[in-house]
């Protein structure tokens, strides 16, 4: 196999992430997570390992399925304290040249308007290093909190994300044209107002009827993330996404998804290429298989077996507390669709143990961890990749931030060795760095419908620039 695999780091604003109770290792240092200086050391990291991106997962709300309330949660900071995603990238971005960030922002509780604003700002301010995960939330505690009342039903998440994207595209590639921008000082003409439009949208959601506030950053929209793999979910990624964030254990299921997810984006007008496929796995590794060995068992002995299915139960919408209802919960969910019938897969009546989930997610989020020396690792992340047809991997920590230290120091060696890994980045953008075009979109993207004036000239095939 000769494709490059991408490699991401995946993290949140928070204490812990996937591996919950982890943050009681001594040596785990995410209570950090709210002081500037952590993220710039783990940017710095990760830039001195070639990773593409620094992936930021969200969500806004609290995990209160499992049993009920909160308290598991809060007990044992299940993704909960968690800060602001968006704003540790600024730092992170001053401090390294080339390394990127994807950012989740849930739609859901974003003005529009705002929201545009604050993507551009971003990109802007990191010279086009800048991602977005489109996510439309699956926490009804969240949906309450933000003021909606409760979560919109899923398939209608999609259909108002769907008119949210219109409306994106509009502001980032169509509101300002490329040549609106004078900076005449002489003439005191900063922009010229016949270049610069409204965005009229009157849909189902939304009514929008303004003009956007930045002139056009670097990459205008940023790189578009999604990761539902519901059927909704898939059409609507294949349509959007640039990137797509599979999880799951199943190599096949995910072959099957994977191909089914470009032959999509083929129907849709987009080439299979077009889309770059990550999967989540957690790689805990050392110098030697024994070495790695007794690391996962040290880490082990730090497992929360209450937290993960504090996890599990915000992410399916089923209370893990109460196994007699977990099936019928299962097929009624409203939170993540794919996650939720992993556990009525069997048909009705069979679901997997509570006690089987809680080990299963506890350490790496219910999504493959693998353990061993950097060989025995790129052996099965090699495997995977062919098998799956995936284009690289979010990889998540089990202990901040030494498991981002040992794949810089062990892994991603090998992989350079084998071809696997670039060895230095590619200059540019996020978007050109991913796909050796760009800055801007594909002219077969959606978003370019929304282009006007000079900026359809904007074409994804312009040339690459140091
Ligand atoms: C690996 C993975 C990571 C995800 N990360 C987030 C996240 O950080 N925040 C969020 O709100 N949703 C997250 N999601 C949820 C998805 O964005 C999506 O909303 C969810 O999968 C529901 O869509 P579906 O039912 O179509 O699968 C994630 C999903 C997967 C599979």
């Amino acid at each position: 196999m000769t494709r490059e695999l991408r490699l991401n780091a995946f993290a949140m604003n928070c204490v812990g992430h996937q591996s919950q109770g982890l943050w009681r290792h001594p040596r785990d240092k995410s209570p950090n997570y709210k002081h500037t200086d952590h993220w710039v050391e783990l940017a710095k990291l990760l830039e001195r390992g070639k990773f593409d991106a620094l992936f930021l997962a969200d969500v806004v709300g609290v995990y209160d399925v499992y049993g009920g309330s909160a308290d598991t949660a809060v007990r044992e900071a299940v993704q909960v304290p968690t800060n602001d995603p968006l704003l540790i990238i600024p730092p992170m971005a001053q401090a390294t040249q080339h390394l990127s960030y994807a950012a989740t922002v849930n739609l859901s509780h974003e003005p529009p308007l705002p929201f545009a604003r604050r993507m551009s700002t971003l990109d802007h301010m990191t010279d086009g290093r800048i991602g977005w995960n489109i996510v439309t939330g699956y926490l009804d505690s969240g949906a309450k909190g933000a003021g909606a009342g409760k979560q919109v039903a899923h398939d209608i998440r999609y259909d108002i994300a769907e008119e949210f994207m219109d409306i994106q595209y509009g502001f980032w590639e169509g509101s300002w044209e490329d040549d609106a921008l004078r900076c005449d000082r002489e003439a005191g003409v900063f922009a010229d107002p016949a270049k610069v439009h409204r965005v009229v949208h009157d849909g189902e959601y939304f009514r929008v009827n303004g003009v956007h506030l930045c002139e056009p950053s670097p990459q205008r929209t940023p790189v578009l993330y999604q990761a539902g793999s519901s059927s909704k979910g898939t059409g609507f990624a294949a349509r959007h996404a640039e990137c797509v964030f599979v999880g799951g254990n199943d190599n096949s299921k995910m072959a099957a998804d994977v191909a089914k997810l470009r032959a999509l984006a083929v129907e849709a007008g987009r080439d299979a290429s077009d889309i770059l496929v990550f999967a989540l796995a957690t790689v805990i590794t050392a110098a030697t298989d024994e070495e790695a060995e007794a690391k996962f068992e040290d880490y082990r002995q730090y497992v929360s077996t209450s937290g993960a299915l504090a996890l599990m139960g915000g992410w399916t919408g089923i209370d893990f507390s109460k196994p007699e209802l977990v099936t019928a919960t299962a097929s009624t969910s409203n939170a993540i669709a794919g996650a939720a019938a992993a556990f009525t897969a069997g048909g009705p009546g069979e679901h997997r143990d509570v006690d089987s989930i809680a080990r299963s997610v506890a350490l790496g989020g219910g999504g493959p961890l693998l353990v061993g020396g950097p060989k025995r690792i790129a052996d099965q992340l090699e495997a995977w990749a062919e098998a799956a047809d995936l284009d690289g991997f979010n990889l998540a920590y089990a202990v901040m931030p030494e498991t981002f230290v040992d794949v810089v120091e062990h892994l991603v060696p090998e992989l350079q060795r084998r071809g696997l890994m670039k060895k230095d980045y590619a200059p540019g953008t996020y978007r050109e760095k991913l796909f050796g075009r760009g800055p801007r979109l594909s002219d077969n993207h959606p978003a370019a419908a929304r282009r006007r004036g000079s900026g359809r000239q904007s074409s994804a095939q312009a040339p690459v620039t140091t």
